[in-house]
């Protein structure tokens, strides 16, 4: 992938209501889903090397968290959104989680994905499909935990991601995201930058090749709303019971909603 796709469409004259955020640059809101799947496109080989080394491990630590959170039972049914390469999915399985729907947008993720489930033997009680998360192709009503790690800053309209999920939730059922968010401890806030806008997109260009993904990857992570707005954006979808939790000094954060 070279800089230039990620250009804006010359002589888009797109009003502040017909663009969205992609990174730091403003975009029309239907060139966003093309460039997001263009990035993980170009990233689903390296994904999981990456992940370990731009968090140094730690997103296994974040995702174990998560997973606890959810509550694995073999009779809940769990919905991974922007599942990418199944750590959820997998993580609630292995801990006694029930029927899995692991889904994405990008069918090159699912495919990663589908190929580590086979190599971990995980075959019964997982299936894939590719989805959007903003327009889930399920019944109201049918799952009892949906989730989403590290997926909803890629989406275009994040409410209409938060919307769905609880549409699709049983009414007892759950809500949870796990992603960035904003850092709370100021001593750490100079040392994460440079991590993100240096480090990362110099790793991203030795190990996967590609520095414009993780450029926009470090950048998108700044433009996701705070802890608070986010919850607040669980409540107005209608969400109860809705509490964060941060993690790593605010680096990241897992946020939870019940479907009353
Ligand atoms: C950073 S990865 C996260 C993957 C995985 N959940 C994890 O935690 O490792 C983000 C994923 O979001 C997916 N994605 C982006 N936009 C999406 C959308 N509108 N609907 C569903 N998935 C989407 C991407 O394809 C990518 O696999």
């Amino acid at each position: 992938m070279t800089d230039n796709s990620f250009a804006p469409s010359p002589g888009s004259s797109a009003s502040a209501a017909e663009e969205t955020d992609f990174g730091f640059r403003s975009v029309r809101k239907e060139e966003k889903k093309p460039l997001v799947r263009a990035v993980f496109d170009s990233v689903a080989g390296k994904y999981d090397v990456m992940n370990d080394v731009m968090s140094l491990g730690i997103h296994r630590i974040w995702k174990r968290i998560f997973v606890t959170e959810l509550g694995p039972q073999p009779g809940l049914s769990l919905l991974d959104l922007a599942g990418g390469t199944g750590d959820i999915s997998f993580g609630w399985l292995k801990g006694g989680g029930g029927p899995t729907v692991m889904t994405d947008i990008n069918a090159s993720m699912l495919s990663v994905g589908r190929d580590r489930a086979l190599s971990q033997g995980l075959v019964s009680d997982l299936s894939f499909c590719v989805v959007d998360a903003e327009a889930i192709p399920l019944k109201d009503m049918s799952v009892d935990r949906v989730s989403i790690a590290f997926g909803l800053r890629n989406c275009t309209d994040k409410m209409a991601v938060i919307r769905e999920a609880r549409r699709v939730l049983r009414p007892g059922g759950r809500f949870m995201c796990l992603e960035f968010s904003r850092v709370q401890v100021a001593a750490l806030s100079p040392i994460y930058d440079a991590w993100s806008f240096k480090v990362l997109p110099a790793m991203g260009n030795l190990i996967a090749k590609d520095r414009a993904s993780y450029q926009y990857l470090a950048e998108s992570i700044r433009t996701f709303p705070d802890q608070e707005t986010l919850a607040e954006m669980f409540r107005e979808a209608g969400l109860s019971h809705v509490r964060y939790q941060s993690l790593s000094g605010g680096i990241a954060a897992i946020h939870s909603g019940w479907r009353l």
